[in-house]
This record gives structure tokens, sequence and C-alpha cells, in this order.
């Protein structure tokens, strides 16, 4: 497995300078859904054949208001079925997006499916598959969906970087080595190619003096990033699309499925270059991209301080009343790995059972309005995002520790045999996925089912 992605990069200056990412596409109403073909590598290699929303990846960038109504008719022109889930919205349920659960998959060769649901949170969120989605979301198919505060922090740019990896072979094909036993019982499917916005970038181009919002995506099915910006020391102004006191500890981590907001205010001269380092996995950093300044005279010579986010509308939780419950993760290489006669190509258990994709009764069953504590174990010896579909919960300790101020989040990124404990008040009626968001976990066990009724 080769992370170096200069691989790709040894015949010379793939790209220059990235043109201006920020295209949002207010309005857009249909994601048709179809294979496409796009230059992740450069102009040297073959464009890559890919699975998209609307003929490109990332996916159309929908930008609406807090409080406004999103209406989506998807078609589904693949060969196979798929759906579309709204990562971190608190939809209504039958809008969720998982298949034989919420809503039957969209057929292949010309299913159609309307989703149409409120915003209820500010801040940034993203689509993707909720079925075979191991496979689609490595084949290019997520996309941004941004919701902006009524009264957002003015910047001079708001942008958006989708971050996605890929296994290509030497002709830029994608490797269709989907579901291997080593890739789902191990770390995932990594790819050997990392992209930014659907494109492997050598620079990203910034003006001296300017701030600019950066919301960062991980849609990697596996991979986890470590983003360090030398030079730079931008505000972290959300996680989850939930507002945190601005503040910078030398990096960002985003395991799969999470989000963070950034104030990258440019504080750099005129004409000077700056890497962005992702060193997540200790032997293997490389570098994402510089960020490259123009010659232009700087936009401002100093910075107000990062600006606060109001809060999204969310239910306290009741900590010292909830009823508490615990889920335990376990199996993988080097664990408890389910007994063969079960498992199936299942390597992954919650609570000691191996879970087919979508295919289960409720682990838990909430009482609706109710507060609850969760623990959450890995007893296994790799790292899990563990997402919660239709609420938004907060950290309350990990390992044992306290965490305080409480934060908010959708995805919990665990290290290796550890523990949390999360709280939340379940005020989503509904089935909803708790599952890890390393695609390959899910899909090979690692899925749970909480019913809020
Ligand atoms: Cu981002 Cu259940 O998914
Ligand atoms: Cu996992």
């Amino acid at each position: 497995m080769k992370m170096n992605r200069r691989g790709f990069l040894a015949t010379g200056a793939a790209l220059a300078l990235a043109p201006s990412l920020a295209l949002p596409e207010a309005g857009n109403k249909i994601l048709r859904i179809a294979p496409a073909r796009q230059h992740l590598v450069g102009a040297s290699y073959p464009a890559t054949e890919v699975w998209a929303y609307n003929g490109q990846v990332p996916g159309p960038q929908l930008r609406l208001r807090q409080g406004e109504r999103l209406r989506i008719e998807v078609e589904n022109a693949l060969g196979v079925g798929t759906t579309v889930h709204w990562h971190g919205i608190r939809v209504p349920n039958a809008m969720d997006g998982v298949p034989n659960v919420t809503q039957p998959r969209i057929a292949a060769n010309g299913g159609r499916f309307t989703y149409g649901f409120e915003l209820p949170d500010a801040g940034t969120f993203w689509y993707h598959p909720h079925l075979g989605s191991a496979e689609q979301v490595a084949r290019g198919l997520y996309g941004a969906l941004i919701v902006e505060e009524r009264d957002a922090p003015a910047v001079d740019r708001d942008l958006v970087w989708v971050l996605s990896d890929w296994r290509l072979d030497g002709e830029a094909r994608i490797r269709a080595d989907f579901g291997n036993p080593m890739d789902a019982s191990h770390a995932g499917r990594i790819g050997n190619t990392v992209t930014v916005n659907g494109v492997l970038r050598d620079g990203f181009a910034v003006r001296a003096g300017e701030r600019i919002r950066l919301r960062l995506i991980n849609a990697s099915t596996a991979r986890v990033y470590s983003l360090s910006f030398e030079g730079h020391e931008p505000w972290v102004i959300a996680l989850d699309a939930q507002p945190v006191a601005p503040h910078w500890f030398g990096r960002v981590v985003l395991g799969p499925g999470m989000r963070a907001d950034l104030i990258l205010d440019c504080v750099a001269p005129p004409g000077s270059r700056h890497r962005v380092i992702d060193g997540f996995y200790r032997q293997r950093a490389y570098e994402l991209l510089k960020l490259e300044y123009s010659d232009e005279k700087p936009l401002r010579e100093s910075f107000e301080p990062a600006p606060r986010l109001r809060a999204n509308p969310l239910a306290q939780p009741d900590e010292a009343r909830a009823e508490r419950h615990r889920i335990v993760f376990g199996g993988g290489m080097m664990g408890a790995m389910p007994s063969q006669r079960e498992h199936r190509g299942l390597f992954w258990t919650v609570n000691g059972k191996p879970v087919p994709e979508h295919d289960h009764a409720p682990l838990l069953t909430l009482g609706r309005g109710k507060s609850y504590v969760i623990e959450f174990v890995n007893e296994t010896s790799w790292h899990h995002p563990i997402h919660l579909h239709g609420h938004v919960f907060r950290l309350v300790s990990r390992n044992g520790k306290e965490v305080l101020p409480r934060q908010f989040a959708d995805t919990l990124l665990m290290d290796p045999d550890s523990r949390a404990q999360i709280a939340f008040v379940a005020d989503n009626p509904g089935d909803w996925m708790l599952h890890c968001h390393v695609l390959e976990h899910q899909a090979s066990g690692m899925m749970a089912l909480v019913r809020v009724a």
C-alpha cells in the first residue's frame, strides 16, 4: 500500500494553481446518479471512470439557509440500487435514506425517490449513499450540504474541501477489489491517492490578508486525516456542524464522516507557499497541497478574533437522570473475531453480534424525549468513527475522564482499546442506524439499529 500521493505526481506538475473551489449551486433540485469520467490525477493520466451525482465528484454543493426546506429528486441511472443519506442532518426518519429501514432502495436503471425535509441546524453536512456504500462512496458518490447560519460571520470566502481517497492502478483506474477480507478486517479500504474536491492538487490559491471559512469534510471510506497548516493557526469554530469555542491545537483530526469548520486567516506574505500536511499515519505523513499566496498586496494587515457561531437548537440531555446503556464494539484482526460459523465475511461485532448490512432488529429501544448516556467500548485494535443517525449527541467522557466543555457531534472517532460516554435526548422518533463510518467495517458487521419510540 503506497500512501504517498507523489506516486502520481512523479511525472511533474500535474496541476497548476487550483481554481477557486467555491461553486455554490443554490436551487439545485435534481441529483442524477450515473457513471462519469473525471480527471482525478492530472492531464498525463486518462480520466477515471467514477460514479457521480450530476456528472461530478464531489456532487453539487447544496447550499441552503438554516430553517429552509430542501427538496431533492434523485434519479438513479446506475446499474445497482442506491439511496441518499443526509449525514448529520436531523431529518424525519422517512427521509434518512436507509434501505430496508426507512425506504426501499432506489432501483437500478431509472429508479427515483424524492427527499424533502427542513434544515433545523446550520453547519457543514454531507450526503452519500447508504446501500453498498463501501463501494459506492469509494467510486465517488458524495457531496457537501452546507446550511448557512441566518447571521453567518463575515469572511472573504466560504469554501469547502471535500477530502477523499482512491485506490487507483497505474492507469488511474479504480481498483475493483471492493469488500476484500483484508480491508474489511483491518483498517478499511485506504486509498493511494488523496484528492481535494475530486482532484489531486499541488496548490490552493489564496491571497494575503484574506479570511477564509474553510469547511473540511472527510468523505473517505476509511482514511483518517490529521491536518496541520504550516505557518498558520486556523481556528476551529465548529465540529460536525456544531459550534465550538474557537481554538487551535496544532492540527485537526477527522475520521470518516466527520467535518470541521475552520477560520483560516491568511497571515503570510504575498508570494509565499505553505504546506498543508496530513500526518495521521505517523510514518506516512504527506503533503496534501500547498497554500499558494498570490502576489497581490494584503487585503488587510490584522484580523479580528475568530467569530463564535450561535449554537444550534439541540435538546440538552439531563445526564444526572439519564438512563444508561453500554455498547461494545468488537472483532477485527488481533481481536476476538466472530466465530467461524456465524461470521460469513462479518469481521466485527456490536455487543457480541455481527450484523449484516441493514438487516436487524433494534439493539436498543429508547423512550421518546428521554435522556440517555451511552458508553461506547472499543475492544478492538482499530480506530472506529461511530456515527448515530437522526440525533446529535454530546461527548461526556473519554476513558473515564470528563470532557469539558461538552462537545456536540454526530460521529465520534474512537481510538483502539478505548471507551467514551455520550449523552443525548432521544427526541427524533424512528429507527436509526448506529454504525462505524469505516464503510468496510459497517458492511462487515459493525452496525446496529436504535429505535426511538
Ligand atoms: Cu454518513 Cu450512516 O452514514
Ligand atoms: Cu470501524
